[in-house]
């Protein structure tokens, strides 16, 4: 009669153990992935496609500048604008793979002004700026979009993404790398370069809160992995946490 006092308890434990480990299952369990033969979808796809493509292009033609501004490291920048070149070639299939033109009349428009502002500075010589348009902003973006994007991509895209956040890791660190070694000699230009270019981040952000959202992107986890990324590549180069708030705080007004 013990015995069978006993045993019901013992039993009860791995039950109870396998209903909570369901219900973790259940709560970890990624959300549903979006249709993405929809024309819902695919419209929102030819935006977000031809920012991609219309970014990686323009991350290419920024390393070939920089390049000519720093012929010391022109071979390594060569290197980089190959990659992205790689990296635009991938995108485009993936809009090809899903029926999709990409909207590039849109992404040139979308880039014009962080076009503009890096194109000003090369025409000044003003290579610390650059680094700061190209190796920070545009890399902290890129892998904050790929990153987030990635678990909701369709399979072709996903994989091709996670090639690709790969090689922007190794952008970032290459900028962070060269802007460290300059530290004392870039600060001001940087703090300068931040406070013109990363109101333009939120603008951005802004125009395409719709769309991202169709792929399942939410704005603010775009937000937070960017500010993280980014923030982490100032503090990198050497940046104290105060001048990281300020920073942050002048982007945003
Ligand atoms: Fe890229
Ligand atoms: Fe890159």
């Amino acid at each position: 009669m013990q015995e069978l006092a006993v045993r019901p308890e013992q039993e009860q434990e791995p039950k109870q153990t396998q209903t909570q480990a369901q219900t973790q299952a259940q709560t970890q369990e990624p959300e549903p992935q979006p249709d993405f033969t929809s024309e819902t979808y695919k419209d929102a796809y030819s935006r977000i496609n031809a920012i991609v493509i219309e970014g990686e292009r323009e991350a290419h033609n920024n390393y070939l500048a920089m390049g000519e501004l720093l012929p010391d490291h022109k071979a390594k920048l060569a290197d980089l604008a190959k990659m992205e070149k790689r990296h635009e070639k991938g995108f485009t299939r993936c809009g090809k793979n899903l029926s999709v033109t990409a909207d590039m009349d849109f992404a040139r428009e979308y880039f014009s002004q962080l076009h503009g502002n890096f194109q000003n500075a090369y025409k000044e010589g003003k290579l610390v700026t650059c680094f700061l348009i190209q190796s920070l902003i545009i890399e902290a973006f890129a892998i904050a979009a790929y990153q987030i994007y990635i678990p909701v991509a369709d399979p072709f895209a996903r994989k091709i993404t996670e090639g690709v956040v790969q090689d922007e890791f190794k952008h970032l660190n290459f900028g962070e790398q060269w802007l460290k070694e300059n530290f004392e000699a870039s600060k001001a230009e940087l703090e300068e370069a931040n406070k013109q270019n990363l109101p333009l981040i939120w603008k951005m952000l802004n125009q395409v809160t719709e769309d991202a959202r169709v792929l399942g992107m939410e704005k603010e986890e775009l937000i937070e992995e960017f500010m993280d990324k980014y923030g982490e590549a100032l503090s990198n180069i050497g940046f104290s946490g105060p001048e990281l708030m300020k920073m942050s705080a002048a982007g945003v007004s």
